[in-house]
Parts: structure tokens; sequence; C-alpha cells
């Protein structure tokens, strides 16, 4: 599969873009499981043309990484443009559209999924901005606004006649938010029509070894992307491509080797940031690590992990738990 100049081996896994999470210190942990391509977290066209500083950093993007997708939202056509020309000067291997996006404040101003509402709209930027770069352009976004406009079918034909390089789909309407399960019976029909030739990327719901695998033989598609399932477990990419490539579910390590990839994370985020923004920016990790999942009475323990606020109070309660857990599972 290609996605303009970039060869994947096959069945690609993909690392989501998703806000306040898809740093450059997650991406990278991400890509060394095996994450064939990480994505940005989403960037505002807007601050990104009046140069706002905590926006610029977000283009920072690492060798190591690569291939490396940058995504931007806006619903203006100039300023999506102008945007996407500062992203080129970041070296990304591909920029990406968010047409997706479900939340008040992006969609209900027309940006992100709310560019569902006006197809027309949403073309012209997306033709613009191939116009106007260089880089492979792809598209992110979701079935449709709600349940009676589920417009991706023909949407993905005129992307495709935009001159994009790949299409990504959320199998959820925007009107679903994150609820209710993704429905890919039409990222499966979008895959299916002749018509199309542009790789096609799903997305939802993909949590195990077993659904992404369902995803390539039910649907037909050329990659996945995992989102959520990934938080608090980048090794889900080692499991999930093990197990796409050889059939055998990868062996489960030990319980100190995944708390070590979950401090290594956190001392990341410190250094990136400062001790006390890192470790709050590590807390949706820690809350949504399946690690933590099923040990009995935890709670207390989970509630003082996600309230500690120095490295040395963390670490000493991880390795508390480290010390207990390999205890009970010694019983
Ligand atoms: C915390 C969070 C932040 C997200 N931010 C973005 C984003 O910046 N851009 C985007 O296209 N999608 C974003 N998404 C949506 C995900 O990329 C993905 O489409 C969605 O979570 C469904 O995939 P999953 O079921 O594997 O999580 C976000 C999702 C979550 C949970």
């Amino acid at each position: 599969m290609n996605i303009g100049n970039l060869t994947f081996d096959d069945y690609p896994v993909f690392l989501a873009p998703m806000e306040d999470v898809t740093d450059i210190g997650f991406r990278l942990l991400c890509k060394e499981f095996g994450a064939d391509m990480v994505y940005t977290e989403f960037i505002s066209s807007d601050a990104l043309i009046r140069h706002i500083n905590k926006t610029q950093s977000k283009l920072e993007v690492s060798d190591e990484e690569r291939p490396v997708a940058i995504q931007i939202y806006g619903k203006d056509v100039a300023a999506m443009v102008e945007a996407a020309r500062i992203c080129e000067t970041a070296h990304p291997d591909v920029i990406d559209l968010n047409f997706g996006c479900p939340v008040k404040k992006v969609a209900g101003k027309g940006a992100g999924s709310g560019m569902l509402r006006t197809p027309e709209k949403l073309l012209e930027i997306t033709a613009a901005v191939v116009r106007a770069v260089n880089v492979p352009v792809t598209v992110k976004t979701r079935l449709g606004w709600d349940h009676d406009n589920q417009i991706i079918v023909d949407l993905a034909e005129k992307l495709q006649d935009c001159g994009i390089a790949a299409l990504t789909i959320h199998g959820r309407t925007r009107a679903q938010m994150y609820t209710g399960e993704a429905d890919w019976t039409l990222i499966g029909a979008v895959k299916n029509n002749p018509h199309i030739h542009i790789p096609i990327i799903g997305n939802g719901d993909i949590t195990s070894p077993e659904t992404a695998k369902q995803a390539f033989d039910r649907y037909g598609v050329d990659a996945v992307m995992i989102g959520r399932g990934s938080i608090g477990a980048p090794w889900i990419f080692q499991e999930v491509k093990n197990y796409l490539n050889d059939g055998n579910m990868p062996e489960k390590q030990s319980f100190v080797y995944y708390l070590d990839v979950l401090k290594r994370q956190i001392c990341q985020s410190v250094k990136r940031l400062d001790e006390r923004r890192g470790i709050l920016h590590s807390r949706r990790h820690i809350a949504a690590s399946p690690l933590f999942k099923g040990i009995p009475d935890f709670k207390p323990t989970r509630v003082a992990m996600l309230r500690a606020n120095t490295m040395e109070e963390l670490f000493g309660i991880m390795n508390q738990i480290a010390h207990k857990y390999e205890k009970l599972t010694s019983n």
C-alpha cells in the first residue's frame, strides 16, 4: 500500500491523531512498538497562521518517528492553505485534514465534522490544499453529520477527485460523538466501490489484535488506525502487528515490563514540559491504562496515583503496586 511515495508493508497499523495525547513523546513510543505511521494532535489553522507559540510547538516532528502526518483543521480556505504551507516547512511526510472532530467548540463553528454539513466547502478546502503543497494530503472524517446524512460513499469519490492520497474514515457520525459502536459497513462500502483507488484507512473501536484482523478481513481496508486503545498502552501496536503478521497472539510480558513503559513515558513528558505539567499530562494515560484493570481493591491506590504531584510520589506508588502485584500473581 502506498500513500504518495510512502510504501507500507502488509497490514499497516497507524496511531490516530488525538488532542493532548499524541505529542512527540507518545508518538515515538508507539513507533517503537511498531506503529506504521503516527499523527500529531490536530492543529488549528487559525492559530497556526497567527503564529501562536503553543501551536507552533505542535509542529515539531523528529526523524525517528517517520512517517509522520501533521493534522490541521479549520473552515476557511485561505487559512487552511496558509496553515498547510506552514506545516510543509516542518517537513512532515503527510498533511492530514481533519473533517471529523465532533466537539462543540470545533464542529459547532463549522470546522472538523462541522464541515460535513457543507461538503462543497470541504471539497474546496481539500482541493486548494492539495494544489498548494508538495507533500501528500490525506483526509480524516466520519460517516456523515448524523444518521440521516451519511454521505461518506459519495464524498469519498469527490475527495479522491480532489487529489488526496488516502482517506481515513471513523465509522461514526458526528451525532454519535464517541458513543455506541463504530459501524464499519460504510467503510467497507467505500473500500469496495470500484471507482475508489486511493487507500482507505479504517478507524473506530480497534482495541485488540482480533478486532484489527477483523477490520482487514471483513472490510478489506488498506490500513487501520488505533486511537483510544493505545492510550496507556502503546504496546498495543506490537501485539496487533504480531497477530496480523503471523497469526499468533504475542506472549504477554511481565507487569513490571509494561509499568516501565509507562514510567518511561512519564519521564519523557516531565522532561519535555516540567514536573507538574508532565505529570498532569500523563494522568490520562495512567487512568486509561489496561495495566491496572482487574487488580483487586485497587481504587484507593488508583486515586493516589492520579493525585500524585511529584515523580518521587508517583513512582513510589507505582513501585509499591509492582511489588504487591508480583506477590499477587505469584500466589
Ligand atoms: C482524547 C481524544 C482526542 C482526539 N483528538 C483527535 C484529533 O486531534 N484529530 C482527529 O482527527 N481525531 C481525534 N480523535 C479521534 C480519534 O482520532 C479516533 O478517530 C477516534 O477516537 C476513534 O478511534 P478509536 O475507537 O480507535 O479511539 C480524538 C479522540 C480522542 C479519544
